[in-house]
């Protein structure tokens, strides 16, 4: 057995918790796997950092002399970021080390050209930690779910958010109250754009669909992506008279006309295993053809959870090389580029609220645009009751085209009586989510 030896770059939360793991549970390594992990090189801009984990004495404040260092095997990244974690990412590969890292942001847009470097060099790029913390997702859809056609997947990926939409419903505190809230108690960032409005989620849908479909989508390629800050108290209450419960969910699912990438609020019904996840907890729903629906839950950040997933991607490096054989390189990645469906074209029901005129007609005015654009509904409802000389309907269509949605509300602007399109949600047909896979029945 030979000692494997780890360059960290980056030691905040995330790499923080990786040492101190390790420090933890290095005897339990060597007993139960044969593996000695060495923190050979820990970089960081704070020395006062290095001294608090115990690690000064492999201390620098220069990536390149990890990324450089003869000895180490296995790079560690942890700074998040594009620059300089991408050319952390490309020097270690030219060195032939492997990279481990949570970079869901950089990873998001790179991963495709960065899979290519390290197969060229012999080898491997792990993730793990930047899909859902400590979930084991992204092993689940490498290799225990590879037997499957991944038909589904849907995720609630941003524990911020997650919490945020909880408080709203349990504690009926405004959108503003609860940001507000989620901020001083650290959950929420200053600057809360990146959970917010969607973006960190977007970042994560990328590298499952990804993932799970063996293609090549970045971030970009999905345009549809909506946070939640056009979710209001109101659409919370409504939702749970209705049956739903609102989530911002990452969706990546395979169909016919190719892959529905997207991510936004969404109503579920209140019986999916979705909808009990509450809190600052993560989940991922997986359907397979074989294995039907299963689904994953945890901490989706956080200092020991998400190095428990760092850990996890080292230890399955650092097994072969321990024993003296070379992990297997990074596959070829990705040689297939599915189209993503645009987001008009997406087939969906819709939950909509407007302040109208209360006067007798509105109703049926507002039915006939809905009508004469192609699109049936399901429920329409006064919300409360009169404010004064306006008053809030409620709309659920059945399923119909995003783009006819998106034309009934353009008619609707333009149209007396109509005071405010108050808010648009999309109406989850979880049902869809599981059809095409195989049915017990026929297996048997
Ligand atoms: N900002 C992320 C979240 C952290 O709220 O889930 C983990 O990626």
């Amino acid at each position: 057995m030979r000692t494997v030896n780890i360059g960290i770059v980056g030691i905040g939360t995330v790499g923080g918790g990786f040492v101190r793991l390790l420090q933890l549970h290095h005897d339990d390594y060597v007993r139960s796997y044969g593996v000695d992990l060495r923190i050979a090189r820990a970089c960081a801009l704070d020395p006062a950092r290095a001294e608090e984990l115990g690690v000064s004495d492999v201390f620098t404040t220069d990536w390149r002399d990890v990324t450089g260092d003869p000895d180490v095997d296995i790079v560690i990244e942890l700074i998040g970021g594009m620059h300089p974690a991408v050319d952390i990412f490309e020097d270690a590969f030219a060195h032939g080390k492997h990279v481990v890292s949570a970079n869901k942001a950089m990873l998001s847009g790179e991963m495709g050209r960065l899979a290519g470097i390290a197969h060229a060099n012999g080898v491997q790029l792990r993730c793990e930690a930047a899909v859902g913390g400590g979930i084991p997702i992204v092993e689940a859809l490498e290799h225990a779910l590879a037997g499957n056609s991944i038909l589904t997947i849907a995720g609630i990926v941003n524990g911020t958010t997650n919490y945020m939409l909880t408080r709203m419903e349990r504690e009926g505190l405004s959108f503003d109250e609860v940001l507000a809230q989620a901020q001083s108690l650290g959950y929420a960032e200053a600057d809360p754009t990146a959970d917010v409005d969607g973006l960190d989620a977007a970042a994560k849908a990328a590298i499952l669909a990804t993932i799970g479909f063996n293609t090549r989508v970045t971030r970009d390629d999905i345009s549809l992506v909506e946070g939640i800050r056009g979710v209001s108290l109101e659409d919370v209450r409504v939702a749970a008279e209705l049956g739903y419960r609102i989530k911002l969910l990452a969706i990546a699912r395979r169909t016919s006309s190719g892959l529905d990438v997207r991510v936004h609020p969404a109503m579920i019904p209140v019986e999916h295993m979705l909808a009990s996840v509450d809190g600052v907890y993560n989940a991922v729903y997986v359907v397979g053809d074989a294995v039907g629906e299963t689904m994953l839950y945890g901490a989706g950040a956080g200092s020991y959870p998400t190095a428990s997933a760092v850990m996890g991607d080292v230890l399955e490096l650092a097994t072969p090389i321990a024993h003296d054989r070379v992990p297997l390189p990074e596959a070829e990645p990705f040689p297939r580029v599915e189209p993503i469906r645009p987001a008009e074209s997406l087939h969906d029901r819709y939950y909509i609220r407007l302040t109208v005129a209360d006067e007798p007609g509105i109703l049926a005015e507002v039915a006939g645009v809905f009508g004469r654009n192609g699109t049936s509904l399901q429920q329409v409802r006064q919300h409360g009751g009169s404010q004064g000389s306006t008053v809030q309907i409620v709309l659920v269509t059945h399923r119909t085209l995003e783009r006819d949605v998106r034309a009934s509300l353009d008619e609707l602007r333009g149209t007396a009586g109509v005071a405010a399109i108050d808010s648009m949600i999309r109406v989850e047909d979880t049902q869809a989510w599981k059809r095409d896979a195989i049915e017990a029945s026929s297996r048997v």
